[in-house]
C-alpha cells in the first residue's frame, strides 16, 4: 500500500468508513446550553452585560489558575488589548511565531507595531526557545529603557508565543528567555484551553495571556475570547479598554479616552458557562481520540502522530499527523478530503504572506518544514466517544 492509502486507512480505522464528511473540528452542545440560553431571552439580558458575563469571567479565571478574566468579543481582540497592555507602542516590534493563525500577527498591526516572526521546533511544533535565545543574542541591545534590535533600531517591546494546536511551548525556558532579554510575555492560549505545563495551565504563565472561544475551538460561545492575568491593575484597564473607556457613571456617558467595544455579550457567556461545566469531559474525549489515532499510525512508515511535548498534557484541539519531508503532503489532503475525513495543513507562514513580507525575522527553516509536513485530521470532541 503507497503512504498516501495507508494514511486514509489508519484514519478510517479511527472514524469508521462515514458516508457523511466527518468535519475537522465541531462544537458539542450536551450540557445546560438551552436552559443558560433561554435564561438570557426570558429575562431580555442578552448583550453587553449580565449576570452570564460575571460569573463566566470568575469561572474561566478560576480554571485556568489567574486571579483575572475580561471575556471578549473574540481571540484577535482579547489579544489586541492585550498587547496594548503591555506597552507596546506604534512602529516597536513583537517577537511572534512565523507558524500561527494570522490573528496573532493581524494584533500586533492593529498597533501599528511590526511581527518580528521567530522559529519554531519540531516537537511543541512552538517557539524554538534555545535557537530565540541564540538569536536575541546576536541582535538584540538591552537598555535603560528596554530592548532593541541592532539591526533596525526598534524596541523590542513584547514575546508572543502560541501554543499550537494545543500542545505546550517550553514555557520555564521562554520565561527564563524573557527575563533575560527584558521582554513581558502576551500568551496566545487561543488554542491551548485546559493544555498543562507542568501541571499547570498554560494560561497562567506570562503577565498576560488571551484566549479563543470561536466555533472551531475546544469549547465556544459562538464567538468569543478573553484576556487573563493575575495583575490587579491591567485587569482593571482590560475591563476599561473593551469597554470603550467610559467611566463609570449613573448617567453621564464620559469616555476618558479612545476605547474599544469588545465586551463579550451576556447571551454568548451564557454558552461559555453551559461549555465550561463540561470541559473535563471534552478534554477527556480529546485524549481518548488522539490515543486511538496513535494506535493506528504506530508502525506506519513516513508517518507518526503528533504527541504532547514531554512534561506537558496537551488538549489534543486538533489531532494531527507529521509525514516524512518530502512526501507529497497536498496529495495527502487531497486524498484524506476525497475520503470524507476533512483534513488541513498549518497556516502558511506568516512572512510568506504579502502584508509581511517584509517583516524582520530570523531562520525560519524548523517553521517551513513543519509547514510542509503536518497535517490537522478530524477532532471534534464526539469523535472521543468518552462522553457517553
Ligand atoms: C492561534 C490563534 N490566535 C488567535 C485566534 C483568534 O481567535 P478568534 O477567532 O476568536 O478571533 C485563533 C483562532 O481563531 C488562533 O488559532
Amino acid at each position: 500500500m503507497s503512504n498516501v492509502s495507508q494514511i486514509v486507512e489508519a484514519v478510517k480505522t479511527v472514524l469508521g468508513d462515514k458516508d457523511d464528511f466527518i468535519a475537522l473540528h465541531e462544537p458539542l452542545f450536551q450540557g445546560r446550553e438551552n436552559e443558560y440560553l433561554k435564561d438570557c431571552i426570558d429575562t431580555g439580558w442578552v448583550s453587553s452585560v449580565g449576570a452570564y458575563v460575571d460569573r463566566f469571567s470568575d469561572d474561566l479565571a478560576k480554571r485556568c489558575g489567574v486571579k483575572y478574566a475580561i471575556p471578549t468579543v473574540n481571540g484577535t481582540a482579547a489579544l489586541h488589548i492585550a498587547l496594548m497592555l503591555a506597552g507596546v507602542k506604534r512602529d516597536e516590534e513583537v517577537l511572534c511565531p512565523a507558524l500561527t493563525f494570522i490573528a496573532t500577527a493581524n494584533a500586533i498591526s492593529y498597533i501599528g507595531a511590526i511581527p518580528h516572526f521567530i522559529d519554531s521546533e519540531e516537537q511543541s511544533l512552538g517557539v524554538d526557545v534555545p535557537k530565540l535565545d541564540s538569536y536575541l543574542s546576536a541582535i538584540i541591545d538591552v537598555k535603560d529603557d528596554g530592548s532593541y534590535n541592532k539591526l533596525t533600531g526598534r524596541r523590542i517591546a513584547a514575546l508572543v508565543p502560541m501554543h499550537t494546536l494545543g500542545h505546550p511551548v517550553d514555557m520555564n525556558g521562554l520565561e527564563a528567555l524573557a527575563q533575560k532579554y527584558d521582554l513581558p510575555i502576551i500568551a496566545d492560549c487561543a488554542e491551548s484551553l485546559g493544555s498543562l505545563y507542568h501541571d499547570k495551565p498554560v494560561e497562567a504563565f506570562g503577565l498576560i495571556s488571551t484566549l479563543s472561544f470561536n466555533g472551531n475551538k475546544i469549547m465556544t460561545t459562538g464567538g468569543g475570547g478573553a484576556i487573563l492575568t493575575n495583575d490587579a491593575e491591567l485587569a482593571k484597564r482590560a475591563k476599561h479598554l473593551t469597554t470603550t473607556a467610559k467611566q463609570p457613571h449613573p448617567w453621564e456617558f464620559i469616555h476618558d479616552e479612545i476605547g474599544y467595544n469588545y465586551r463579550m455579550p451576556n447571551i454568548n457567556a451564557a454558552l461559555g458557562c453551559a461549555q465550561l461545566e463540561q470541559l473535563d469531559a471534552f478534554l477527556k474525549a480529546k485524549r481518548d481520540l488522539a490515543e486511538r489515532y496513535k494506535l493506528a499510525f504506530e508502525g506506519l512508515n513516513g508517518v507518526e502522530f503528533v504527541r504532547e511535548p514531554e512534561g506537558t498534557r496537551s488538549n489534543y484541539w486538533l489531532c494531527a499527523i507529521r509525514i516524512e519531508d518530502g512526501l507529497d503532503r497536498d496529495q495527502i489532503l487531497k486524498a484524506l478530503n476525497d475520503a470524507g475525513y476533512m483534513s488541513r495543513p498549518l497556516w502558511k507562514l506568516m512572512h510568506e504572506l504579502d502584508m509581511y513580507k517584509s517583516c524582520p525575522h530570523m531562520d525560519l527553516s524548523c517553521a517551513e518544514k513543519l509547514e510542509r509536513t503536518v497535517i490537522s485530521i478530524p477532532s471534534s470532541v464526539k469523535l472521543g466517544g468518552a462522553l457517553k
